[in-house]
């Protein structure tokens, strides 16, 4: 027998028990006539005790052992003399009679504990030796225990968990592809999906109407902290339902999970916002709400006095921070404009006003606003003494993204908001097309099946801007956790959106033409929603980054640096799939 109890098991009621653990080695300490090894698996750590003056030979082995040694021991359970509180075991310790030593370990390339002194690179390197670490051990507990909670609900709900392939077609979600070469068919791909978005309306066509699924969806995009290639999702579909009761469905399980796992409890319904409302107040299709600092407009205010960059602007707006002004530096002005000056942000420049505490204003651009002007603007955002506002101006929907942004990156700095904050939100009535200025064409805002909202439907043939859709995303803290829409349910609708969307008929049925076909066979009306399952555990787990509740994550270029993945494959598998590598062209 390996062990009769783990390493987080052992308490002051097991003392004078004999007992036998095995795990890994996490310190060795000689403090010359005691040795003391912390023993470690999942369960926690215990201390093992050797004593030079009882057991000579055992101890001088003991001192030999290293660091991840994988160890066995038999002894005795003793109340420790100096006890460690930070541990659950930490009033015990095993007065060891035996050793084994079952497997040695190299020296670890970074040490094997919470404040690791291992890089990125590395850890990712020998990512079996971090999950050995105690943050990333929760982190996947939390997640199967997240996972157990979200199909128990389901199937309480009445919703069956039913598989879809993985080697299909492309699904439209906006990324592009992971594709599979076909040996049989060569010259022909699979695609990986991006989502089981088309099965799951053909699993409401064939009738089973709440179907879920946590389940691996794939696409080829630039990364980020919250994306990886290949993510989970929650994913759902139901027939017979309109957009609230999709909501109300989902709604019940985010409570859940939050009451399960945060002991947090929602009261009433989760609040709802307008696309429109989001970008016009947070510059964000998905707000943070854990803070206020609402973007205002100043464009009526701030035109006419000769301001060159507002007088050429669109749209003129702000925020305002309050009660910082007096501790903001000259300095800190300087780094927020670098901030918003950064390509990927994208501002030309960055107006500030401060409203002293001694009831003054004075502003970046005194030159052209003298103290009434800064007045009017400070009581557009009801300013008071010790207020900053900070003002960007250009082309509205640019401007407004850009204060969004800048929302954000002070929030973070000045710490508006407590690590256990949480701010749910349902982002609602999205328009169902996006215009693309740079191909001149209508994109799907969420994808080409979500219908328009039916009062919308007439605009679609004079203004499509302004037809809204039966889309709704979930957003907690500025994370966008899910999505969904009702779909379109017939076949002619449906025939009008490709149209729109610039699919030519042919197009259209070869991408499509199953579901098109399928649509004529008594479609029930349907829509769902898809939760993104890592950045659901990540939220739960206070992790910036959904690579923390992830076994084996890829890194920000897509790869997997500890199986080298992607990787060439063998001339003999590339003539057997017909493909010839040409980097050239
Ligand atoms: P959508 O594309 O909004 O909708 O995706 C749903 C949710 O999946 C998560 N997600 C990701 N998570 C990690 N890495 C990624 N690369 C990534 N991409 C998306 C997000 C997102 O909100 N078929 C539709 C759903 C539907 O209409 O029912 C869909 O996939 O949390």
């Amino acid at each position: 027998m390996y062990r009769t109890h783990t390493c987080g098991e052992l308490r002051i009621g097991n003392i004078g028990q004999e007992v036998v653990l095995s795990g890994w080695v996490q310190k060795n300490r000689d403090l010359g006539a005691m040795t003391f090894i912390d023993l470690r698996d999942r369960y926690g750590i215990t201390q093992l005790a050797f004593n030079i003056e009882t057991n000579k030979e055992l101890t001088e082995k003991a001192r030999k052992i290293g660091r991840e040694y994988v160890i066995q021991i038999k002894g005795f359970v003793v109340e420790r003399y100096s006890k460690n509180s930070k541990i659950p075991t930490g009033d015990v310790e095993i007065d060891v009679k035996e050793l084994t030593i079952l497997n040695k370990s190299e020296v670890p390339p970074f040490t094997i504990e919470d404040n690791t002194d291992g890089g990125e690179e590395i850890l990712m390197k020998y990512r079996y030796l971090d999950l050995r670490r105690n943050f990333l051990q929760q982190a996947l507990m939390l997640r199967y225990k997240m996972a157990i909670e979200v199909r128990n609900y389901m199937d309480k709900e009445g919703f069956i968990d039913i598989e879809t392939p993985f080697l299909i077609k492309s699904t439209p979600e906006g990324a592009r592809d992971y594709v599979v070469p076909s040996r049989v068919h060569q010259g022909s791909f699979y695609a990986l999906p991006q989502s089981p978005q088309t099965f799951k309306q053909l699993l409401m066509i064939a009738g089973f109407d709440r179907y879920y699924q946590i389940v691996k969806c794939f696409r080829d995009e630039d990364l980020r902290a919250d994306r990886q290639p290949e993510f989970t999702q929650i994913d759902c579909e139901m027939s017979f339902v309109e957009q609230e009761d999709v909501i109300k469905t989902f709604e019940g399980l985010t409570k859940h999970l939050f009451k399960v796992f945060k002991n947090i409890e929602f009261k009433g319904d989760i609040k709802k916002m307008p696309y429109s409302e989001a970008i016009e107040k947070y510059g964000s299709d998905k707000p943070d709400l854990r803070f206020g600092v609402e973007i205002n407009e100043l464009t009526q205010f701030a035109k006419g006095k000769d301001f060159k960059v507002f007088e050429e602007s669109e749209y003129i707006g702000g925020i305002c921070l309050k009660n910082i002004s007096d501790t903001f530096t000259r300095k800190s002005i300087d780094n927020i404009t670098e901030f918003v000056k950064k390509p990927q942000i994208g501002a030309t420049g960055l107006v500030w006003v401060r409203y002293n505490s001694d009831g003054t204003l004075k502003s970046s651009i005194d030159k052209f606003y003298n103290t009434d002007d800064l007045k009017k603007w400070a009581g557009v955002f009801n300013a008071q003494p010790n207020d900053i506002i900070f003002i960007v101006s250009g082309q509205k929907n640019k401007s407004l993204k850009i204060l969004g942004e800048l929302r954000l990156e002070l929030a973070r700095q000045l710490k508006l908001y407590k690590e256990n904050d949480f701010a749910p939100l349902w982002v609602v009535d999205f328009p169902l097309l996006e215009w693309d200025d740079e191909t001149k064409r209508f994109y799907a805002m969420h994808h080409p099946f979500t219908s328009p909202k039916n009062e919308d439907i007439e605009l679609l043939e004079t203004n499509p801007a302004k037809v809204r859709a039966n889309a709704y995303d979930f957003v907690v803290n500025g994370v966008e956790l899910g999505g969904g829409s009702i779909r379109i349910h017939d076949s002619d609708l449906q025939q009008k959106m490709f149209k729109l969307l610039g699919f030519t008929e042919e197009q259209a049925n070869e991408q499509f033409g199953f579901l098109m076909n399928a649509f004529k066979y008594g479609a029930p009306p349907h829509g769902g929603i898809a939760f993104g399952f890592d950045r659901m555990v990540a939220i739960f787990n206070n992790s910036e980054s959904i690579k923390d509740v992830i076994a084996f994550p890829k890194n920000n270029s897509a790869k997997d640096v500890m199986i080298e993945s992607p990787s060439n494959i063998s001339d003999e598998q590339l003539q057997e799939l017909g493909l010839k590598v040409n980097l050239n062209q």
